[in-house]
């Protein structure tokens, strides 16, 4: 199919929002649908799926992704859901991975179906995972996510880690109550193996149980895992994302804080999500978003596209309204936008 295939050599551009932000990072959820029940992720009705007709074809998102990187995307991240359920899905990131000016490619994934596919997730071009994994403790894993499948989530990343792929972080979302008791326990990982170990805040999204009065935020779990020992800044790199970032003496691995809610960091956000279901969203945290596939699908050209992507980063919120003092609800779902 010659969507498939590169066309042209177009020299990319740089994207700029109106609050002088470079966007140069472009998530890409491919499917709402996942093989786990995360609690923090779900709404309290359950999954729903949506049709597939309403979810993008592949070579639909490869064609919006090449007028991304003509815009200035560089980076590209798939998430879900859980990428790796939907059929197609490594063939679909090899091909991504021959659009030129994609440089850094990841996924970010839940981890149940790592073991398998290893191999092809390498020879495809992904060096770098994501994984989720809330509890070292099978059955608080069970707990969060509604499945008994802790042991094969872990052997999947202890053999990511022996294939080499690097870095391996590893997303742990701060639960009260749930998971905060073990947080030092996961920040122990981080000595022993190359991972870096991030805990993420809870943000509230869609209408999950855990909206919590008393939330869990990073200084919080820091002093708790600081327990271990002294934690020495690294070193911030160009690339680096959200993550404020930590080690231990002579560990093999990092520990990171992200705080979306006590410390946001949009005033640095070089994000746009692309939702499974085809819309551009500026900002994860605001119900803000552009239909894409309407256009796409109605015979729009890359052009005209481009037009609308334009428009949408123009209105890219400067920052989001979340914070310690408002909990609010942002209603989109997190499984159709890959976090
Ligand atoms: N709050 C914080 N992080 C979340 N994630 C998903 N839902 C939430 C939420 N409500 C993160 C998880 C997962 C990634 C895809 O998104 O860390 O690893």
């Amino acid at each position: 199919m010659n969507d498939f295939s590169e066309k042209g050599d177009s020299t990319p551009g740089t994207l700029i929002d109106p609050s002088n932000r470079i966007l140069d990072y472009l998530r890409v959820s491919i499917t709402d649908r996942c093989n786990l029940n995360c609690t923090y992720c779900l709404p309290l009705s359950g999954q729903t799926k949506q049709d597939h007709h309403h979810i993008l074809r592949y070579e639909e998102i490869l064609r919006l992704i090449r007028i991304f990187r003509d815009l200035g995307i560089s980076k590209i991240r798939i998430t879900g859901g859980e990428p790796l359920i939907r059929k197609g899905v490594l063939p679909f990131i090899a091909k991504l991975h021959q659009i030129k000016g994609i440089k850094d490619l990841a996924m970010t994934t839940n981890g149940l179906l790592l073991l398998n596919h290893l191999d092809e997730i390498r020879s495809a071009g992904i060096r770098r995972l994501n994984i989720s994994l809330d509890s070292l403790n099978p059955e608080t894993y069970r707990r969060i996510t509604g499945h008994d499948v802790f042991q094969t989530v872990w052997e999947g990343i202890l053999a990511a880690e022996k294939m080499g792929f690097h870095p391996i972080k590893i997303n742990v979302v701060a639960l009260r109550g749930i998971n905060d008791h073990e947080l030092t326990e996961m920040a122990k990982l981080s000595l022993a193996h190359p991972f870096h170990i991030r805990f993420i805040e809870y943000m509230p999204i869609g209408d999950s149980a855990l909206h919590s009065e008393n939330p869990l935020f990073a200084q919080e779990i820091q002093e708790q895992i600081e327990s271990l020992g002294k934690l020495y800044p690294v070193d911030r790199e160009k690339t680096d994302g959200p993550a404020r970032r930590f080690r231990f003496q002579q560990a093999k691995g990092e520990i990171g804080f992200i705080s979306p809610i006590s410390r946001h960091f949009c005033n640095t956000c070089n994000r746009l999500r692309l939702t499974a279901d085809g819309s551009l969203r500026t900002c994860l945290l605001s119900d803000l978003q552009t239909d894409l596939k309407t256009p796409l699908r109605s015979g729009f050209s890359d052009r005209q596209i481009t037009g609308l992507i334009r428009e949408a980063i123009r209105l890219k919120p400067t920052s989001h309204n979340l914070n310690t003092g408002h909990p609010a609800v942002i209603s989109g779902r997190m499984s159709s936008i890959g976090g």
